[in-house]
Protein backbone atom coordinates (compact mmCIF):
# COMPACT_ATOMS: atom_id res chain seq x y z
CA UNK A 1 0.00 0.00 0.00
CA UNK A 2 0.79 3.52 -0.51
CA UNK A 3 1.16 5.97 2.28
CA UNK A 4 -1.78 7.14 4.37
CA UNK A 5 -1.04 10.80 2.88
CA UNK A 6 -1.08 9.00 -0.56
CA UNK A 7 -4.83 8.26 -0.64
CA UNK A 8 -6.01 11.09 1.38
CA UNK A 9 -4.18 13.47 -1.62
CA UNK A 10 -5.94 11.52 -4.34
CA UNK A 11 -9.31 11.92 -2.68
CA UNK A 12 -8.96 15.76 -2.30
CA UNK A 13 -7.98 16.38 -5.70
CA UNK A 14 -11.13 14.41 -6.53
CA UNK A 15 -13.32 16.40 -4.60
CA UNK A 16 -12.20 19.26 -5.79
CA UNK A 17 -12.63 18.38 -9.29
CA UNK A 18 -16.34 16.91 -8.74
CA UNK A 19 -16.98 19.94 -6.43
CA UNK A 20 -20.63 18.76 -6.07
CA UNK A 21 -22.42 15.53 -5.38
CA UNK A 22 -22.13 12.05 -3.66
CA UNK A 23 -19.61 9.38 -5.10
CA UNK A 24 -20.24 5.63 -4.93
CA UNK A 25 -17.03 3.34 -5.40
CA UNK A 26 -18.36 -0.12 -5.63
CA UNK A 27 -15.24 -2.45 -4.70
CA UNK A 28 -15.21 -5.67 -5.98
CA UNK A 29 -16.24 -9.13 -4.39
CA UNK A 30 -15.19 -12.47 -4.79
CA UNK A 31 -17.03 -14.57 -7.96
CA UNK A 32 -17.68 -18.27 -7.71
CA UNK A 33 -15.58 -20.14 -10.42
CA UNK A 34 -17.68 -23.39 -10.27
CA UNK A 35 -19.24 -22.76 -6.43
CA UNK A 36 -19.02 -19.89 -4.58
CA UNK A 37 -16.99 -21.46 -2.03
CA UNK A 38 -14.42 -22.07 -4.85
CA UNK A 39 -13.70 -18.42 -6.28
CA UNK A 40 -11.57 -16.75 -8.83
CA UNK A 41 -8.20 -15.00 -7.69
CA UNK A 42 -9.72 -11.82 -5.96
CA UNK A 43 -8.86 -8.64 -8.18
CA UNK A 44 -10.13 -5.40 -6.26
CA UNK A 45 -11.48 -2.93 -8.50
CA UNK A 46 -8.76 -0.42 -9.57
CA UNK A 47 -10.66 3.08 -9.25
CA UNK A 48 -11.79 1.28 -5.46
CA UNK A 49 -7.66 0.77 -5.17
CA UNK A 50 -6.46 4.06 -6.64
CA UNK A 51 -8.95 6.17 -3.84
CA UNK A 52 -9.24 3.67 -0.93
CA UNK A 53 -6.11 1.21 -1.06
CA UNK A 54 -8.08 -1.92 1.03
CA UNK A 55 -7.35 -4.70 -1.40
CA UNK A 56 -10.27 -6.80 -0.24
CA UNK A 57 -13.60 -7.92 -1.28
CA UNK A 58 -17.32 -6.59 -0.17
CA UNK A 59 -16.60 -3.16 0.48
CA UNK A 60 -18.50 -0.05 -0.86
CA UNK A 61 -17.42 3.53 -0.39
CA UNK A 62 -18.67 7.04 -0.58
CA UNK A 63 -16.85 10.77 -0.98
CA UNK A 64 -20.24 13.15 0.01
CA UNK A 65 -18.63 16.23 -1.72
CA UNK A 66 -20.69 18.63 -0.61
CA UNK A 67 -20.37 17.67 3.22
CA UNK A 68 -16.83 16.73 3.30
CA UNK A 69 -17.09 13.00 4.27
CA UNK A 70 -15.51 10.35 3.49
CA UNK A 71 -17.26 6.19 4.52
CA UNK A 72 -16.52 3.28 4.26
CA UNK A 73 -19.36 0.63 4.43
CA UNK A 74 -18.09 -2.77 5.44
CA UNK A 75 -18.28 -5.65 7.89
CA UNK A 76 -15.53 -7.38 10.04
CA UNK A 77 -15.08 -10.56 9.98
CA UNK A 78 -17.30 -13.06 12.10
CA UNK A 79 -15.53 -15.81 14.10
CA UNK A 80 -16.86 -18.17 11.59
CA UNK A 81 -14.71 -16.45 9.05
CA UNK A 82 -11.37 -16.07 11.62
CA UNK A 83 -11.73 -20.01 12.14
CA UNK A 84 -11.73 -20.22 8.18
CA UNK A 85 -9.54 -17.22 6.76
CA UNK A 86 -7.43 -16.32 10.11
CA UNK A 87 -7.31 -13.16 11.85
CA UNK A 88 -7.51 -9.57 9.80
CA UNK A 89 -7.08 -6.47 11.00
CA UNK A 90 -10.32 -4.55 12.25
CA UNK A 91 -11.84 -3.00 9.26
CA UNK A 92 -11.63 0.72 11.29
CA UNK A 93 -7.85 0.05 11.45
CA UNK A 94 -7.57 -0.55 7.82
CA UNK A 95 -9.68 2.66 7.32
CA UNK A 96 -7.58 4.32 9.29
CA UNK A 97 -4.15 3.27 7.01
CA UNK A 98 -6.13 4.97 4.10
CA UNK A 99 -7.08 8.13 6.32
CA UNK A 100 -10.54 7.40 6.12
CA UNK A 101 -12.79 8.01 9.92
CA UNK A 102 -15.82 6.76 9.32
CA UNK A 103 -16.71 3.40 8.93
CA UNK A 104 -20.23 1.57 8.92
CA UNK A 105 -21.47 -2.04 8.28
CA UNK A 106 -22.38 -2.94 4.76
CA UNK A 107 -26.35 -3.14 6.35
CA UNK A 108 -26.41 0.77 6.93
CA UNK A 109 -25.61 1.48 2.68
CA UNK A 110 -29.19 0.82 1.06
CA UNK A 111 -30.83 3.28 3.75
CA UNK A 112 -27.81 5.45 3.88
CA UNK A 113 -28.29 5.94 0.23
CA UNK A 114 -32.24 5.95 -0.38
CA UNK A 115 -32.06 9.37 1.89
CA UNK A 116 -29.53 10.98 -0.26
CA UNK A 117 -31.70 9.99 -3.27
CA UNK A 118 -34.67 11.47 -1.14
CA UNK A 119 -32.32 15.00 -0.17
CA UNK A 120 -31.93 15.37 -3.93
CA UNK A 121 -28.07 15.11 -4.13
CA UNK A 122 -26.65 13.77 -7.25
CA UNK A 123 -25.23 10.31 -6.81
CA UNK A 124 -22.46 10.09 -8.98
CA UNK A 125 -20.89 6.66 -9.91
CA UNK A 126 -19.09 4.58 -12.61
CA UNK A 127 -20.21 2.53 -15.30
CA UNK A 128 -20.55 -1.41 -13.82
CA UNK A 129 -18.86 -3.89 -15.52
CA UNK A 130 -20.05 -7.20 -13.11
CA UNK A 131 -23.69 -8.02 -12.93
CA UNK A 132 -23.41 -7.87 -9.30
CA UNK A 133 -22.51 -4.11 -9.13
CA UNK A 134 -25.59 -4.06 -11.67
CA UNK A 135 -28.15 -5.41 -9.29
CA UNK A 136 -26.76 -3.57 -6.83
CA UNK A 137 -27.13 -0.45 -8.41
CA UNK A 138 -30.49 -1.69 -9.64
CA UNK A 139 -31.76 -2.21 -5.86
CA UNK A 140 -30.23 0.95 -4.04
CA UNK A 141 -30.62 3.18 -7.10
CA UNK A 142 -33.46 1.74 -9.45
CA UNK A 143 -31.88 2.27 -12.48
CA UNK A 144 -32.21 -0.69 -14.65
CA UNK A 145 -28.74 -2.59 -16.03
CA UNK A 146 -29.19 -1.62 -19.60
CA UNK A 147 -29.32 2.13 -18.68
CA UNK A 148 -26.22 2.13 -15.77
CA UNK A 149 -23.88 2.42 -18.50
CA UNK A 150 -25.77 5.70 -19.60
CA UNK A 151 -26.22 7.02 -16.41
CA UNK A 152 -23.16 6.63 -14.79
CA UNK A 153 -21.62 10.24 -13.87
CA UNK A 154 -19.69 11.69 -17.06
CA UNK A 155 -18.45 14.05 -14.14
CA UNK A 156 -17.00 11.39 -12.56
CA UNK A 157 -15.39 9.39 -15.17
CA UNK A 158 -13.71 12.62 -16.38
CA UNK A 159 -12.35 13.40 -13.18
CA UNK A 160 -11.16 10.08 -12.35
CA UNK A 161 -9.32 9.24 -15.71
CA UNK A 162 -7.62 12.90 -15.40
CA UNK A 163 -6.05 11.89 -12.37
CA UNK A 164 -5.26 8.53 -13.02
CA UNK A 165 -3.64 9.07 -16.58
CA UNK A 166 -0.93 10.78 -15.03
CA UNK A 167 0.86 8.66 -13.25
CA UNK A 168 2.58 9.90 -10.09
CA UNK A 169 6.68 8.86 -9.27
CA UNK A 170 5.95 6.30 -6.81
CA UNK A 171 3.02 4.96 -9.54
CA UNK A 172 6.04 4.88 -11.70
CA UNK A 173 8.22 2.98 -9.63
CA UNK A 174 5.80 0.33 -9.38
CA UNK A 175 5.25 0.08 -13.17
CA UNK A 176 8.86 0.07 -13.60
CA UNK A 177 8.91 -3.26 -11.13
CA UNK A 178 5.61 -4.68 -13.04
CA UNK A 179 8.21 -4.37 -16.44
CA UNK A 180 11.09 -5.36 -14.43
CA UNK A 181 9.30 -8.66 -13.70
CA UNK A 182 7.92 -8.80 -16.68
CA UNK A 183 11.05 -8.33 -18.50
CA UNK A 184 12.23 -11.68 -16.56
CA UNK A 185 9.58 -13.52 -17.83
CA UNK A 186 10.38 -12.91 -21.07
CA UNK A 187 13.78 -13.68 -21.06
CA UNK A 188 12.74 -17.20 -19.53
CA UNK A 189 10.47 -17.99 -22.01
CA UNK A 190 13.61 -17.31 -24.73
CA UNK A 191 15.67 -19.29 -22.59
CA UNK A 192 13.70 -22.12 -21.85
CA UNK A 193 11.74 -22.56 -25.72
CA UNK A 194 13.12 -25.76 -27.18
CA UNK A 195 11.35 -27.91 -30.28
CA UNK A 196 9.06 -30.35 -29.11
CA UNK A 197 7.85 -28.35 -26.45
CA UNK A 198 3.92 -27.21 -25.84
CA UNK A 199 3.55 -24.03 -25.19
CA UNK A 200 1.48 -24.53 -21.83
CA UNK A 201 5.01 -25.82 -20.58
CA UNK A 202 6.35 -22.15 -21.22
CA UNK A 203 2.75 -20.18 -20.24
CA UNK A 204 3.50 -22.22 -16.93
CA UNK A 205 6.67 -20.85 -16.26
CA UNK A 206 6.34 -17.55 -17.20
CA UNK A 207 2.88 -17.50 -14.92
CA UNK A 208 5.10 -18.70 -11.60
CA UNK A 209 7.78 -16.04 -12.30
CA UNK A 210 4.69 -13.29 -11.93
CA UNK A 211 3.51 -15.54 -8.62
CA UNK A 212 6.57 -15.57 -7.34
CA UNK A 213 7.61 -11.84 -7.42
CA UNK A 214 4.80 -11.91 -5.32
CA UNK A 215 2.41 -10.59 -7.66
CA UNK A 216 -0.08 -12.43 -10.41
CA UNK A 217 -0.57 -12.14 -14.21
CA UNK A 218 -1.53 -8.70 -15.54
CA UNK A 219 -4.05 -10.76 -18.17
CA UNK A 220 -4.07 -13.84 -19.49
CA UNK A 221 -0.83 -15.22 -20.94
CA UNK A 222 -0.66 -15.17 -24.76
CA UNK A 223 2.25 -17.50 -25.75
CA UNK A 224 1.33 -18.93 -29.07
CA UNK A 225 3.11 -20.59 -32.72
CA UNK A 226 0.15 -18.57 -33.79
CA UNK A 227 0.70 -14.96 -33.59
CA UNK A 228 -1.74 -13.81 -36.08
CA UNK A 229 -3.96 -14.72 -33.78
CA UNK A 230 -4.02 -11.75 -32.15
CA UNK A 231 -5.09 -12.18 -28.26
CA UNK A 232 -4.85 -15.97 -28.56
CA UNK A 233 -5.22 -17.89 -25.19
CA UNK A 234 -4.78 -21.48 -26.66
CA UNK A 235 -1.43 -23.22 -25.31
CA UNK A 236 -2.20 -26.82 -26.96
CA UNK A 237 0.52 -26.45 -29.94
CA UNK A 238 3.92 -28.31 -29.92
CA UNK A 239 6.58 -26.12 -30.93
CA UNK A 240 8.56 -26.69 -34.11
CA UNK A 241 11.80 -26.10 -35.24
CA UNK A 242 11.46 -23.31 -37.64
CA UNK A 243 8.73 -21.87 -35.92
CA UNK A 244 7.55 -18.33 -34.40
CA UNK A 245 6.62 -18.11 -30.77
CA UNK A 246 4.88 -14.86 -29.73
CA UNK A 247 5.02 -13.73 -26.15
CA UNK A 248 2.66 -11.60 -25.28
CA UNK A 249 2.70 -11.26 -21.11
CA UNK A 250 2.81 -9.54 -18.29
CA UNK A 251 3.27 -9.51 -14.26
CA UNK A 252 1.07 -7.13 -11.83
CA UNK A 253 2.61 -6.07 -9.02
CA UNK A 254 1.68 -6.92 -5.67
CA UNK A 255 -0.13 -3.24 -5.48
CA UNK A 256 -1.31 -4.07 -9.29
CA UNK A 257 0.06 -2.29 -11.56
CA UNK A 258 0.46 -4.13 -14.55
CA UNK A 259 3.48 -4.48 -16.93
CA UNK A 260 2.93 -5.73 -20.47
CA UNK A 261 5.71 -6.59 -23.21
CA UNK A 262 5.46 -8.77 -26.48
CA UNK A 263 8.42 -10.57 -27.87
CA UNK A 264 8.93 -12.80 -30.62
CA UNK A 265 11.38 -15.56 -31.18
CA UNK A 266 12.30 -18.48 -33.04
CA UNK A 267 11.98 -21.80 -31.98
CA UNK A 268 15.18 -22.71 -33.41
CA UNK A 269 18.18 -20.62 -32.39
CA UNK A 270 18.12 -18.36 -35.86
CA UNK A 271 15.22 -16.28 -37.68
CA UNK A 272 14.76 -18.03 -41.53
CA UNK A 273 15.23 -15.01 -43.89
CA UNK A 274 11.90 -14.13 -44.28
CA UNK A 275 10.73 -14.42 -40.78
CA UNK A 276 14.23 -11.59 -40.37
CA UNK A 277 12.28 -9.26 -43.45
CA UNK A 278 9.54 -9.13 -41.23
CA UNK A 279 10.71 -8.50 -38.02
CA UNK A 280 13.38 -6.12 -39.36
CA UNK A 281 10.22 -4.45 -39.99
CA UNK A 282 7.95 -4.27 -37.11
CA UNK A 283 11.22 -3.30 -35.09
CA UNK A 284 11.95 -0.56 -37.34
CA UNK A 285 8.21 0.35 -37.20
CA UNK A 286 8.69 0.42 -33.27
CA UNK A 287 11.83 2.39 -32.75
CA UNK A 288 10.36 4.87 -35.01
CA UNK A 289 7.28 5.06 -33.08
CA UNK A 290 8.97 5.61 -29.51
CA UNK A 291 11.86 7.99 -31.20
CA UNK A 292 8.13 10.16 -32.00
CA UNK A 293 6.76 9.65 -28.11
CA UNK A 294 6.75 13.23 -26.36
CA UNK A 295 4.00 15.49 -24.65
CA UNK A 296 1.89 17.41 -27.34
CA UNK A 297 2.13 14.53 -30.42
CA UNK A 298 -0.60 12.73 -31.13
CA UNK A 299 -0.63 9.41 -30.14
CA UNK A 300 -2.38 8.86 -33.57
CA UNK A 301 -0.29 10.31 -35.72
CA UNK A 302 2.24 7.90 -33.76
CA UNK A 303 -0.05 5.06 -34.92
CA UNK A 304 0.13 6.45 -38.33
CA UNK A 305 4.22 6.56 -38.39
CA UNK A 306 4.08 3.33 -37.71
CA UNK A 307 1.54 2.35 -39.60
CA UNK A 308 3.70 4.03 -42.65
CA UNK A 309 6.68 2.48 -42.16
CA UNK A 310 4.97 -0.88 -42.05
CA UNK A 311 3.44 -0.26 -45.36
CA UNK A 312 7.14 1.01 -47.11
CA UNK A 313 9.04 -2.12 -45.09
CA UNK A 314 6.02 -4.35 -46.82
CA UNK A 315 6.44 -2.59 -50.15
CA UNK A 316 10.37 -3.36 -50.44
CA UNK A 317 9.37 -7.14 -49.89
CA UNK A 318 6.49 -6.91 -52.94
CA UNK A 319 3.95 -7.18 -50.64
CA UNK A 320 2.52 -3.88 -50.70
CA UNK A 321 2.77 -1.65 -53.61
CA UNK A 322 1.44 2.09 -54.64
CA UNK A 323 1.76 5.23 -53.02
CA UNK A 324 2.95 4.93 -48.96
CA UNK A 325 0.76 7.64 -47.54
CA UNK A 326 -1.99 7.20 -49.79
CA UNK A 327 -2.35 3.31 -48.54
CA UNK A 328 -2.35 4.59 -45.20
CA UNK A 329 -4.90 6.91 -45.63
CA UNK A 330 -6.81 3.73 -47.54
CA UNK A 331 -5.92 1.64 -44.32
CA UNK A 332 -4.39 -0.58 -46.76
CA UNK A 333 -1.85 -1.56 -43.96
CA UNK A 334 -4.47 -2.74 -41.70
CA UNK A 335 -4.59 -6.21 -43.54
CA UNK A 336 -1.05 -6.51 -41.93
CA UNK A 337 -1.61 -4.38 -39.05
CA UNK A 338 -5.32 -4.95 -38.01
CA UNK A 339 -4.52 -3.27 -34.39
CA UNK A 340 -3.50 -0.06 -32.60
CA UNK A 341 -0.12 0.54 -31.56
CA UNK A 342 -1.03 0.78 -28.10
CA UNK A 343 -3.12 1.97 -25.12
CA UNK A 344 -2.50 3.47 -21.72
CA UNK A 345 -0.99 1.32 -18.79
CA UNK A 346 -1.68 1.49 -15.23
CA UNK A 347 -3.66 -0.14 -12.46
CA UNK A 348 -5.24 -2.10 -15.29
CA UNK A 349 -3.05 -3.35 -18.45
CA UNK A 350 -5.53 -1.15 -20.39
CA UNK A 351 -5.84 1.22 -17.75
CA UNK A 352 -9.43 2.16 -16.84
CA UNK A 353 -10.70 0.57 -20.04
CA UNK A 354 -14.00 -0.11 -17.97
CA UNK A 355 -14.24 3.76 -17.96
CA UNK A 356 -14.66 3.68 -21.52
CA UNK A 357 -12.40 4.34 -24.27
CA UNK A 358 -13.46 7.26 -25.92
CA UNK A 359 -12.76 9.18 -22.28
CA UNK A 360 -9.54 7.34 -21.82
CA UNK A 361 -7.78 7.50 -25.63
CA UNK A 362 -9.74 10.23 -27.53
CA UNK A 363 -10.95 13.76 -27.10
CA UNK A 364 -13.55 16.30 -28.67
CA UNK A 365 -10.36 17.35 -30.86
CA UNK A 366 -9.08 13.97 -31.81
CA UNK A 367 -12.46 11.74 -32.64
CA UNK A 368 -12.01 7.46 -33.47
CA UNK A 369 -11.59 6.58 -36.68
CA UNK A 370 -14.63 4.21 -38.21
CA UNK A 371 -11.37 2.47 -40.85
CA UNK A 372 -10.91 -1.02 -40.45
CA UNK A 373 -7.51 -1.62 -38.41
CA UNK A 374 -7.58 2.54 -37.27
CA UNK A 375 -11.12 2.01 -35.27
CA UNK A 376 -8.93 -0.63 -32.96
CA UNK A 377 -6.85 2.44 -31.28
CA UNK A 378 -7.24 2.39 -27.72
CA UNK A 379 -5.25 5.76 -27.38
CA UNK A 380 -5.29 8.35 -30.03
CA UNK A 381 -5.47 11.84 -28.32
CA UNK A 382 -2.32 13.94 -27.50
CA UNK A 383 0.66 12.38 -25.27
CA UNK A 384 1.19 14.25 -21.41
CA UNK A 385 3.72 14.16 -19.22
CA UNK A 386 3.04 11.07 -16.87
CA UNK A 387 1.52 9.35 -19.23
CA UNK A 388 2.66 5.69 -19.46
CA UNK A 389 1.91 3.77 -22.72
CA UNK A 390 2.31 0.39 -24.55
CA UNK A 391 3.79 0.95 -28.00
CA UNK A 392 3.12 -2.41 -29.62
CA UNK A 393 3.03 -2.49 -33.61
CA UNK A 394 3.22 -6.23 -35.47
CA UNK A 395 2.67 -7.63 -38.53
CA UNK A 396 0.10 -10.79 -39.06
CA UNK A 397 -0.93 -12.80 -42.16
CA UNK A 398 -4.31 -13.83 -41.34
CA UNK A 399 -5.40 -16.51 -43.99
CA UNK A 400 -9.20 -15.50 -43.25
CA UNK A 401 -8.57 -12.07 -43.94
CA UNK A 402 -6.42 -12.02 -46.49
CA UNK A 403 -8.97 -14.61 -48.24
CA UNK A 404 -11.92 -11.88 -47.89
CA UNK A 405 -10.10 -8.84 -48.99
CA UNK A 406 -8.69 -10.73 -51.58
CA UNK A 407 -12.22 -12.02 -52.79
CA UNK A 408 -13.48 -8.56 -52.52
CA UNK A 409 -10.66 -7.16 -54.29
CA UNK A 410 -10.04 -4.89 -50.92
CA UNK A 411 -7.31 -1.96 -51.48
CA UNK A 412 -5.83 -3.73 -54.27
CA UNK A 413 -4.42 -0.88 -55.92
CA UNK A 414 -2.09 -1.47 -52.65
CA UNK A 415 -1.50 -5.01 -52.28
CA UNK A 416 0.20 -7.60 -54.36
CA UNK A 417 -2.03 -10.56 -53.68
CA UNK A 418 -0.48 -12.73 -54.98
CA UNK A 419 2.73 -12.08 -53.31
CA UNK A 420 0.66 -12.22 -50.02
CA UNK A 421 -0.76 -15.83 -50.77
CA UNK A 422 2.62 -17.40 -50.22
CA UNK A 423 2.54 -15.58 -46.92
CA UNK A 424 -0.33 -17.68 -45.33
CA UNK A 425 1.25 -19.59 -43.44
CA UNK A 426 3.87 -17.33 -41.84
CA UNK A 427 1.70 -16.31 -38.33
CA UNK A 428 2.46 -13.01 -36.58
CA UNK A 429 5.52 -10.78 -35.33
CA UNK A 430 4.46 -8.26 -32.48
CA UNK A 431 6.72 -6.29 -30.73
CA UNK A 432 5.66 -4.18 -27.69
CA UNK A 433 7.30 -2.20 -24.77
CA UNK A 434 5.89 0.05 -22.58
CA UNK A 435 6.98 3.73 -22.39
CA UNK A 436 6.79 6.76 -19.51
CA UNK A 437 6.13 10.38 -21.63
CA UNK A 438 8.37 12.69 -19.62
CA UNK A 439 8.51 16.37 -19.61
CA UNK A 440 10.62 16.66 -23.10
CA UNK A 441 10.13 13.02 -24.13
CA UNK A 442 9.74 9.92 -22.97
CA UNK A 443 11.64 6.79 -20.94
CA UNK A 444 11.11 3.33 -21.47
CA UNK A 445 10.60 1.31 -18.71
CA UNK A 446 12.38 -1.77 -17.01
CA UNK A 447 16.00 -2.95 -18.07
CA UNK A 448 16.09 -4.31 -21.62
CA UNK A 449 15.09 -7.19 -22.94
CA UNK A 450 16.51 -8.93 -25.78
CA UNK A 451 14.99 -6.95 -28.98
CA UNK A 452 17.15 -6.73 -32.20
CA UNK A 453 17.80 -9.68 -34.09
CA UNK A 454 21.70 -10.26 -33.37
CA UNK A 455 20.06 -9.86 -29.80
CA UNK A 456 17.25 -12.42 -29.92
CA UNK A 457 19.21 -14.55 -31.69
CA UNK A 458 21.99 -14.67 -29.51
CA UNK A 459 19.78 -15.61 -26.59
CA UNK A 460 18.38 -18.43 -28.63
CA UNK A 461 21.57 -19.67 -29.39
CA UNK A 462 23.24 -19.60 -25.92
CA UNK A 463 19.69 -21.78 -24.99
CA UNK A 464 19.74 -23.95 -27.44
N1 LIG B 1 -1.74 -7.62 -23.74
C1 LIG B 1 -2.76 -7.15 -24.57
C2 LIG B 1 -2.30 -5.97 -25.27
O1 LIG B 1 -1.13 -5.86 -25.57
O2 LIG B 1 -3.04 -5.08 -25.52
MN1 LIG C 1 0.51 -6.94 -24.71
MN1 LIG D 1 -0.57 -3.95 -24.85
Amino acid sequence: MFSTETYIARRTQLKKALSSGLALFLGNREVGMNYVANPYPFRQDSTFLYYFGIDKPDLVAVIDVDNDREILFGDDLTLEDIVWMGQQPRLREQAEHVGVREVLPIRRLAVFLKKVRRSGQAIHFLPPYRPEHQMALKGWLNIAPERQKTAASEAFIRAVVAQRSRKSDEEIAELERAVNTTGDMHVAAMKAARPGQTESELAGLVEGIAVSAGGHLAYPVILTVQGQILHNHYHGNTLQPSQLVLGDFGAETALHYAGDLTRTFPVSARFTSRQRDIYQIVLDAQLHAISLLRPGVRYLDVHLAAARRIAEGLKALGLMQGDTDESVAQGAHALFFPHGLGHMIGLDVHDMENLGENYVGYSNTVPRSAQFGTAYLRLARELEPGFVITVEPGIYFIPQLIQQWKRTKHCAAFINYAAVDKYRSFGGIRIEDNALITANGHRILGKPVPKSIAEVEALRSEAL
